[in-house]
Order: structure tokens, then sequence, then C-alpha cells
């Protein structure tokens, strides 16, 4: 964020190379691997400087709640992937779904968001706003005449993952973002089960994505983080002063083991949807599990998991 080298010209670089080079911002020293700036603060070598650094006058870093070179390349490496404006990110999947929703939603708006969601999601939207006076409305995801009949009044934010966590239900985010967009509705996606290698939320007409980091991305249990993704507008300047101040910092730590799992994200996700198609095909062949919900490999790989109408069913 502080940084203007930061946007390197890797945009026209394909998937694989940009999880493993995507915003690479050496330091003097050179380092192959990314440096852990694990600091708070930043030094400035005079009172200008620092005022004009305070001011936004000049770029720099100042503290990491704010902003940490660590994090701008993981920041900048999920920026190109997604082929989003601007990224944020945060301490948890949580904290990414949390902070993107309160950065704008206020008492008397409108929220709707499918029932199909994961708990802690759930939690923030059928109980968190309402205490804040927001009306939230609960919708079957799969249902477009639930949509259209909730999204018929203005509407603040919608809010879905698809997949769902864990029913794997699928909404089909560009109908839903064309009906949202009529109502005055900003459409946050939460990404993490399709993840960016399968779905792209914001190429579907999705304003705001995020992440749990904590699943895929870091994928092998070692940390938790998230990640919000949209325009260079609503992360600085909807997102941004939100989370400056309210501190749902990402450790530099734990943003260097996301950008160190990005680097083998595609090749697991490959494996994982091998074997979760062995798997399906496994229990579908057994007398003794009634129903397998699976949404299907070749869906997947074509990144057009919105088409799918529902999941396979095998009794
Ligand atoms: C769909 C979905 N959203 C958000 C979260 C929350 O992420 P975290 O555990 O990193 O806070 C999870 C975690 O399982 C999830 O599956």
């Amino acid at each position: 964020m502080a940084n203007s080298d930061k946007k390197a010209s890797t945009d026209a670089h394909g998937t694989a190379t940009k999880l493993v080079r995507g915003g690479l911002n050496r330091s003097r020293f050179k380092e192959t691997s990314e440096a852990i700036y694990m600091n708070s603060g930043f030094v400035y070598d005079t009172a200008e400087e620092a005022a004009g650094r305070f001011k936004g006058e000049n770029d720099g870093y100042i503290y990491s709640r704010y902003a940490n070179p660590t994090l701008s390349i993981f920041e900048e490496r999920m920026r190109l992937l997604e082929g989003a404006g601007g990224a944020l990110g945060t301490a948890s999947g949580m904290a990414a779904v949390n902070a993107a929703l309160m950065s704008f939603v206020k008492a008397g708006d409108h929220v709707v968001a499918p029932k199909a969601l994961f708990g802690s999601c759930l939690y923030i939207i059928d109980e968190v706003l309402p205490r804040f006076g927001v009306n939230v409305t609960l919708v079957n995801g799969t249902d477009l005449d639930q949509w259209k009949n909730a999204l018929s009044q203005p509407t603040s934010a919608v809010f879905l993952e698809t997949p769902s966590n864990p029913t794997l239900e699928i909404v089909d985010i560009a109908a839903v973002s064309d009906m949202a967009h009529k109502v005055g509705a900003t459409v946050i996606v939460d990404n993490v089960f399709a993840t960016p290698i399968f779905q792209k939320p914001l190429e579907l007409g999705a304003d705001v994505v995020v992440y749990s980091a904590t699943k895929h991305i870091d994928g092998q249990g070692r940390c938790l983080g998230g990640i919000v993704l949209g325009s260079e507008e609503f992360i600085e300047e909807t997102l941004f002063p939100y989370a400056k101040h309210t501190g749902p910092a990402l450790s530099p730590f734990n943003a260097w083991n996301l950008l160190k799992g990005l680097e083998t994200l595609d090749l697991r996700i490959e494996k994982q949807t091998d074997n979760a198609e062995n798997i399906a095909e496994f229990l579908s062949n057994s007398s003794k599990v009634k129903r397998v919900i699976y949404p299907g490999r070749t869906i997947t790989h074509r990144l057009n998991l919105q088409k799918l109408k529902c999941a396979v069913e095998v009794h």
C-alpha cells in the first residue's frame, strides 16, 4: 500500500508465475525468498519526512497496523492473481469477512445472503448486523426467484459463498450480481472453497472477494490469515480507513507463510481435486453411502462453477 514499487509489471504473466513471483519486492540485499519485516514501526530521517508520511504526501511505511512490506508482497501477489484493483490482508478469514461488511454497512441498511453460509459468517450476518439495526434477508442461494424477491428493495450488501461450506451449494454469481447492482448493492463473495485457481468472482460481476487464507492459500495448517480484494477505490477509500483504525492486521510472519503457500497453490489444488474426484467415485459406489455431494471436476476446471445447477446426487 505504502510502496509505489510494489506494482511490479506482472499483470501479463500466467497464474503459475504470479503465484511465485507476483509482487516480489526485494530489499537491497537481494534475498531469494521474500524478507520478513517483523517490525511494528518504521523510522524517518527527518521530522519533515515523518510529517509528510503521516499526511500521506509521500510514500513509505508508518506502522504495521496500516501496512508492512511483507504484507504488501502478499497483497500484491493476491491482487494480481485475482485481477483486482486493490487488496488488504487480514489476521484471519473472519477478520476479512467482518471488515469487508462493517467498513460500509450501517444502521437501516438491507443485506441479503444465502442461508447456506459458513457458521461464523452466518453469525456476523444474522446475529451481529441486526444488533446494529441492519435488516437481513436470508434466501435459498440456489433459487434465483428468492434472490429476485429479496433484491426488489434498496440493498446495501449481498454476501455469499459458492460453493458453500460445508454443503457445497452453488450460487450463480453473475445472475445475483446483476440483480444486486440494480438495487445498489455491493456484492461480496467468499471464494474460499473455489480458490482463485478455479473461480474469479470479480470477472463474474462481484465487487469484493474475501478469503480465509488459512485454508488452501496456506494449505499446510501453519497459520491463520485472510484477505479482501476489490476495486482500488473500495480497498483504499472504504476498507483501508476502517482496517487501519480497528486493527485486523495480518502478522508479517503469517504473510510470509502465506506467500510460501501460494507458491504451490496450483499444484496442491490440482492434486486435491483429483483426490476429491476419486473419493466421490469411491463413495458413490458404496452401498453404505446414501448421498454424495460433489460439484464435479470438469466444472471446477473450467472456472465456471456458477453454471453448475446442483451437486451430483448418488443413492
Ligand atoms: C467459507 C469460509 N469463510 C470463512 C472462514 C473463516 O476463516 P478463518 O478460520 O481463517 O477465520 C472459513 C473457515 O473455515 C470458511 O470455510
